[in-house]
């Protein structure tokens, strides 16, 4: 088991659930009537989709991308790929991405760029957090559940070598 602190919550269960409705409400409203595939990028925001999917008032349809970096070297230049794909075909519809975290923005990058050639009706992107200081990409999610600092966060799905997953609050990495 890894060994590593971790703080009181950054968020708490009361604030995320609360954050989480709120953006339930918008994308309920934003896709009235319309036909959504919801999409669950794997395996950070499951917690997180999770909840999103039960407050959303609206039929959707839920499918899971697999994204993962080629090894550490590249992730710092950004080398992302498709580890187990969706399997809806999205061509013609309305797509929404769910993530946890975007950081230099890469991910989420590559993500949309291979969704788009697939050509869907429209696609979105929903991240539960926003790390903006760290962007290298040209990439600006639609939806964001919280700005964070530059803090490595664990929890709600986030993780730090695998461990950390099930908390049920977001804390920061480090802090006692
Ligand atoms: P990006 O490509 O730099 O935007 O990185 C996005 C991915 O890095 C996320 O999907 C997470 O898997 C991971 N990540 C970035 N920051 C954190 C963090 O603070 N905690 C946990 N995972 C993180």
């Amino acid at each position: 088991m890894v060994q590593a602190n971790y703080g009181k919550p950054l968020f708490t269960k009361a604030e995320i659930s609360k954050r989480v409705g709120e953006l339930g409400d918008r994308i309920s409203k934003d896709y009235k009537g319309e036909d959504l595939i919801m999409v669950c990028v794997m395996t950070g925001a499951y917690m997180f989709f999770a909840d999103l999917t039960r407050v959303v008032r609206i039929p959707v349809v839920v499918d899971y991308l697999g994204v993962s970096s080629f090894g550490s070297r590249a992730k710092a230049k950004g080398a992302v790929r498709i580890s187990s794909d969706l399997n809806q075909n999205i061509e013609g519809k309305h797509v929404l991405v769910v993530e946890d975290i975007v950081n230099s923005g890469l991910t989420m990058d590559y993500v949309k760029k291979n969704l788009l050639s697939r050509e869907p009706r429209s696609l979105k992107v929903c991240t539960l957090l926003d790390k903006v200081e760290k962007r290298r990409a040209n990439f600006q999610p639609d939806y964001v559940g919280f700005t964070i600092p530059n803090r490595y966060v664990v929890g709600y799905g986030l993780d730090y070598q695998d461990q950390y997953r099930n908390l049920p609050y977001i804390a920061v990495l480090g802090e006692e």
